[in-house]
Protein backbone atom coordinates (compact mmCIF):
# COMPACT_ATOMS: atom_id res chain seq x y z
CA UNK A 1 0.00 0.00 0.00
CA UNK A 2 1.24 3.89 -0.94
CA UNK A 3 2.25 4.75 2.63
CA UNK A 4 3.03 8.36 1.29
CA UNK A 5 0.42 10.77 3.30
CA UNK A 6 -2.72 12.16 2.27
CA UNK A 7 -1.85 15.53 4.19
CA UNK A 8 1.24 16.65 6.05
CA UNK A 9 1.20 20.01 7.53
CA UNK A 10 4.45 21.50 8.71
CA UNK A 11 4.69 24.10 11.30
CA UNK A 12 1.78 25.99 9.76
CA UNK A 13 1.33 30.00 10.99
CA UNK A 14 -1.57 31.77 9.50
CA UNK A 15 -1.07 35.57 10.07
CA UNK A 16 -3.85 38.01 9.19
CA UNK A 17 -4.00 42.04 9.55
CA UNK A 18 -7.11 43.15 10.92
CA UNK A 19 -8.30 46.48 11.86
CA UNK A 20 -7.20 45.49 15.51
CA UNK A 21 -3.73 44.80 14.21
CA UNK A 22 -2.45 41.48 13.21
CA UNK A 23 -3.89 38.24 14.47
CA UNK A 24 -2.30 34.95 14.55
CA UNK A 25 -4.80 32.31 13.82
CA UNK A 26 -2.42 29.44 13.38
CA UNK A 27 0.16 29.64 15.52
CA UNK A 28 2.59 26.17 14.10
CA UNK A 29 0.28 23.23 13.39
CA UNK A 30 1.36 19.91 12.79
CA UNK A 31 -0.52 17.27 10.75
CA UNK A 32 -0.27 13.73 9.41
CA UNK A 33 -3.37 12.36 8.03
CA UNK A 34 -2.76 9.04 6.44
CA UNK A 35 -4.61 7.69 2.90
CA UNK A 36 -8.24 6.78 3.24
CA UNK A 37 -8.27 8.43 7.04
CA UNK A 38 -11.28 9.88 8.32
CA UNK A 39 -10.05 12.82 10.44
CA UNK A 40 -12.90 15.03 12.41
CA UNK A 41 -11.42 18.48 13.35
CA UNK A 42 -12.90 19.98 16.62
CA UNK A 43 -12.76 22.34 18.87
CA UNK A 44 -14.34 25.72 20.22
CA UNK A 45 -15.72 28.65 17.97
CA UNK A 46 -12.86 30.95 16.69
CA UNK A 47 -10.04 28.54 17.15
CA UNK A 48 -8.84 28.31 13.99
CA UNK A 49 -10.98 25.04 11.99
CA UNK A 50 -11.86 27.19 9.06
CA UNK A 51 -8.86 28.72 8.21
CA UNK A 52 -6.86 25.50 8.50
CA UNK A 53 -8.98 23.90 6.38
CA UNK A 54 -8.65 27.12 3.71
CA UNK A 55 -4.68 26.79 4.31
CA UNK A 56 -5.33 22.96 2.54
CA UNK A 57 -7.49 24.25 0.36
CA UNK A 58 -5.11 26.68 -1.28
CA UNK A 59 -7.86 29.58 -0.78
CA UNK A 60 -5.76 31.30 1.87
CA UNK A 61 -2.20 31.26 1.89
CA UNK A 62 -0.16 30.47 5.09
CA UNK A 63 1.99 32.90 6.38
CA UNK A 64 4.65 30.05 6.72
CA UNK A 65 5.30 26.56 6.92
CA UNK A 66 4.75 23.65 4.37
CA UNK A 67 2.02 22.01 2.93
CA UNK A 68 2.55 18.35 0.68
CA UNK A 69 -0.91 16.77 -0.22
CA UNK A 70 -0.40 13.26 -1.92
CA UNK A 71 3.73 13.74 -1.25
CA UNK A 72 3.50 17.15 -3.51
CA UNK A 73 4.73 20.16 -2.33
CA UNK A 74 1.98 22.70 -2.69
CA UNK A 75 3.14 25.33 -0.46
CA UNK A 76 4.09 27.91 -3.33
CA UNK A 77 1.67 26.72 -6.16
CA UNK A 78 0.84 30.05 -7.53
CA UNK A 79 -2.96 30.40 -8.12
CA UNK A 80 -3.40 28.86 -10.86
CA UNK A 81 -1.47 25.71 -10.28
CA UNK A 82 -3.36 26.12 -6.91
CA UNK A 83 -6.80 26.40 -8.81
CA UNK A 84 -5.71 23.05 -11.29
CA UNK A 85 -4.31 21.20 -8.11
CA UNK A 86 -7.72 21.77 -6.39
CA UNK A 87 -9.80 21.00 -9.35
CA UNK A 88 -7.91 17.33 -9.49
CA UNK A 89 -7.54 16.61 -6.57
CA UNK A 90 -9.34 18.19 -3.62
CA UNK A 91 -13.54 18.23 -3.14
CA UNK A 92 -14.76 21.19 -0.49
CA UNK A 93 -17.96 20.77 1.30
CA UNK A 94 -18.87 24.13 2.99
CA UNK A 95 -21.62 24.73 5.58
CA UNK A 96 -23.41 27.28 3.72
CA UNK A 97 -22.99 24.94 0.66
CA UNK A 98 -22.18 27.74 -1.55
CA UNK A 99 -23.89 26.76 -4.82
CA UNK A 100 -24.23 28.96 -7.81
CA UNK A 101 -27.95 30.39 -7.61
CA UNK A 102 -28.19 31.30 -11.66
CA UNK A 103 -27.20 27.53 -12.01
CA UNK A 104 -29.86 24.48 -11.76
CA UNK A 105 -28.64 21.47 -9.67
CA UNK A 106 -27.81 19.68 -12.78
CA UNK A 107 -25.53 22.94 -13.76
CA UNK A 108 -23.66 23.43 -10.23
CA UNK A 109 -22.35 19.74 -10.43
CA UNK A 110 -21.81 19.49 -14.29
CA UNK A 111 -19.95 22.39 -14.90
CA UNK A 112 -16.84 22.44 -12.83
CA UNK A 113 -16.45 18.95 -14.63
CA UNK A 114 -16.49 20.50 -18.23
CA UNK A 115 -14.04 22.55 -16.75
CA UNK A 116 -12.17 19.54 -15.67
CA UNK A 117 -12.09 17.81 -19.15
CA UNK A 118 -14.41 15.24 -17.42
CA UNK A 119 -16.23 13.28 -20.58
CA UNK A 120 -20.00 13.44 -21.01
CA UNK A 121 -20.07 15.93 -17.92
CA UNK A 122 -23.68 16.26 -17.87
CA UNK A 123 -23.87 12.40 -18.03
CA UNK A 124 -21.74 11.90 -14.73
CA UNK A 125 -23.48 14.84 -13.27
CA UNK A 126 -27.07 12.95 -13.18
CA UNK A 127 -25.70 9.96 -11.67
CA UNK A 128 -24.00 12.36 -8.72
CA UNK A 129 -27.25 13.94 -8.22
CA UNK A 130 -28.94 9.94 -8.65
CA UNK A 131 -26.45 8.82 -6.01
CA UNK A 132 -27.73 11.52 -3.25
CA UNK A 133 -31.15 11.11 -4.35
CA UNK A 134 -32.04 14.28 -5.84
CA UNK A 135 -32.76 12.87 -9.23
CA UNK A 136 -36.30 14.43 -9.50
CA UNK A 137 -34.79 18.00 -8.40
CA UNK A 138 -32.11 18.05 -11.11
CA UNK A 139 -33.49 20.94 -13.31
CA UNK A 140 -34.28 23.25 -9.56
CA UNK A 141 -32.32 26.24 -8.85
CA UNK A 142 -30.58 26.45 -5.43
CA UNK A 143 -33.24 28.90 -3.97
CA UNK A 144 -36.00 25.80 -4.88
CA UNK A 145 -34.31 23.31 -3.20
CA UNK A 146 -34.44 22.61 0.40
CA UNK A 147 -31.21 23.39 2.79
CA UNK A 148 -30.50 19.43 3.16
CA UNK A 149 -31.15 19.20 -0.80
CA UNK A 150 -28.23 21.72 -1.71
CA UNK A 151 -26.44 20.23 0.67
CA UNK A 152 -26.46 16.80 -0.96
CA UNK A 153 -25.89 19.32 -4.44
CA UNK A 154 -22.99 20.46 -2.83
CA UNK A 155 -21.89 16.48 -2.12
CA UNK A 156 -22.65 15.43 -5.14
CA UNK A 157 -20.49 18.20 -6.60
CA UNK A 158 -17.75 17.82 -4.19
CA UNK A 159 -17.14 13.88 -5.24
CA UNK A 160 -17.94 13.94 -8.83
CA UNK A 161 -14.12 14.30 -9.89
CA UNK A 162 -13.60 11.70 -6.84
CA UNK A 163 -11.21 13.86 -4.78
CA UNK A 164 -8.48 11.98 -3.12
CA UNK A 165 -9.19 14.54 -0.53
CA UNK A 166 -12.46 15.86 0.77
CA UNK A 167 -12.81 18.60 3.00
CA UNK A 168 -15.86 19.35 4.54
CA UNK A 169 -16.71 22.45 6.81
CA UNK A 170 -19.62 21.70 9.29
CA UNK A 171 -21.44 20.05 6.37
CA UNK A 172 -24.57 19.55 8.59
CA UNK A 173 -24.04 23.06 10.92
CA UNK A 174 -27.20 24.18 8.54
CA UNK A 175 -29.38 21.26 8.60
CA UNK A 176 -31.88 19.96 11.38
CA UNK A 177 -30.99 16.61 13.25
CA UNK A 178 -32.31 14.31 10.73
CA UNK A 179 -31.31 15.71 7.51
CA UNK A 180 -27.94 16.13 8.46
CA UNK A 181 -27.61 12.61 9.66
CA UNK A 182 -28.53 11.76 6.41
CA UNK A 183 -25.70 14.02 4.65
CA UNK A 184 -23.24 12.74 6.95
CA UNK A 185 -24.45 9.13 6.00
CA UNK A 186 -23.54 9.71 2.33
CA UNK A 187 -20.78 11.55 3.11
CA UNK A 188 -19.43 8.43 4.94
CA UNK A 189 -21.48 5.99 2.56
CA UNK A 190 -18.70 7.76 -0.53
CA UNK A 191 -16.35 7.32 1.64
CA UNK A 192 -16.35 3.97 2.19
CA UNK A 193 -16.74 3.91 -2.10
CA UNK A 194 -14.29 5.89 -2.97
CA UNK A 195 -11.26 5.11 -0.04
CA UNK A 196 -10.54 9.06 -0.37
CA UNK A 197 -9.50 10.79 3.07
CA UNK A 198 -11.64 12.86 4.63
CA UNK A 199 -11.36 15.89 7.21
CA UNK A 200 -14.57 16.40 8.61
CA UNK A 201 -14.70 19.77 10.78
CA UNK A 202 -17.74 19.18 13.48
CA UNK A 203 -19.09 20.61 16.36
CA UNK A 204 -20.88 17.17 16.97
CA UNK A 205 -19.40 14.64 18.95
CA UNK A 206 -21.08 11.90 17.37
CA UNK A 207 -20.09 12.61 13.88
CA UNK A 208 -16.64 13.06 15.10
CA UNK A 209 -16.65 9.90 16.95
CA UNK A 210 -17.58 8.13 13.83
CA UNK A 211 -14.32 9.45 12.08
CA UNK A 212 -10.80 7.25 12.54
CA UNK A 213 -9.11 10.40 14.11
CA UNK A 214 -10.22 13.31 16.17
CA UNK A 215 -7.84 16.29 16.13
CA UNK A 216 -8.88 18.98 18.72
CA UNK A 217 -7.66 22.68 17.97
CA UNK A 218 -7.87 25.53 20.21
CA UNK A 219 -6.26 29.22 19.74
CA UNK A 220 -4.46 28.06 16.46
CA UNK A 221 -2.74 24.85 17.55
CA UNK A 222 -3.50 21.59 17.88
CA UNK A 223 -4.02 20.56 21.87
CA UNK A 224 -5.14 16.86 21.07
CA UNK A 225 -5.20 14.47 18.33
CA UNK A 226 -6.58 10.82 19.37
CA UNK A 227 -7.52 7.72 17.57
CA UNK A 228 -11.54 7.20 18.21
CA UNK A 229 -12.81 4.13 19.71
CA UNK A 230 -13.65 3.14 15.79
CA UNK A 231 -10.46 3.22 14.90
CA UNK A 232 -8.93 0.83 18.00
CA UNK A 233 -11.70 -1.62 16.84
CA UNK A 234 -11.24 -2.28 13.71
N1 LIG B 1 -9.94 37.45 7.27
C1 LIG B 1 -9.73 37.49 8.58
N2 LIG B 1 -9.10 38.53 9.15
C2 LIG B 1 -8.86 38.56 10.48
N3 LIG B 1 -9.21 37.59 11.32
C3 LIG B 1 -9.84 36.53 10.81
C4 LIG B 1 -10.13 36.40 9.43
N4 LIG B 1 -10.76 35.22 9.21
C5 LIG B 1 -10.85 34.63 10.43
N5 LIG B 1 -10.32 35.41 11.38
C6 LIG B 1 -10.22 35.09 12.82
O1 LIG B 1 -9.52 33.87 12.94
C7 LIG B 1 -9.99 33.11 14.02
C8 LIG B 1 -10.29 31.71 13.55
O2 LIG B 1 -11.40 31.72 12.65
P1 LIG B 1 -11.99 30.42 12.02
O3 LIG B 1 -13.10 30.82 11.12
O4 LIG B 1 -10.89 29.61 11.45
O5 LIG B 1 -12.55 29.67 13.33
P2 LIG B 1 -13.40 28.33 13.46
O6 LIG B 1 -12.65 27.45 14.39
O7 LIG B 1 -13.72 27.79 12.13
O8 LIG B 1 -14.70 28.84 14.19
P3 LIG B 1 -16.24 28.36 14.03
O9 LIG B 1 -16.34 27.09 14.82
O10 LIG B 1 -17.01 29.46 14.67
O11 LIG B 1 -16.53 28.20 12.58
C9 LIG B 1 -11.20 33.86 14.55
O12 LIG B 1 -10.80 34.54 15.73
C10 LIG B 1 -11.54 34.82 13.45
O13 LIG B 1 -12.10 36.00 13.98
MG1 LIG C 1 -15.49 27.56 11.03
Amino acid sequence: MDKTPALRLTDIHLKLASQAGHVNILRGIDLEINQGETVAIVGPSGSGKSSLMMVVAGLERATNGKIEIAGQDVTHFDEDRFALFRRDQIGIVFQDFHLVPTMTALENVAIPLEFADIANPFDVARQQLEAVGLSHRIDHYPSQLSGGEQQRVALARACATNPALLLADEPTGNLDGETGKKIMDLLLGRHKAQKNTLLLITHDPKLADKCDRIVRVKDGLIVENIQTQKAVAQ
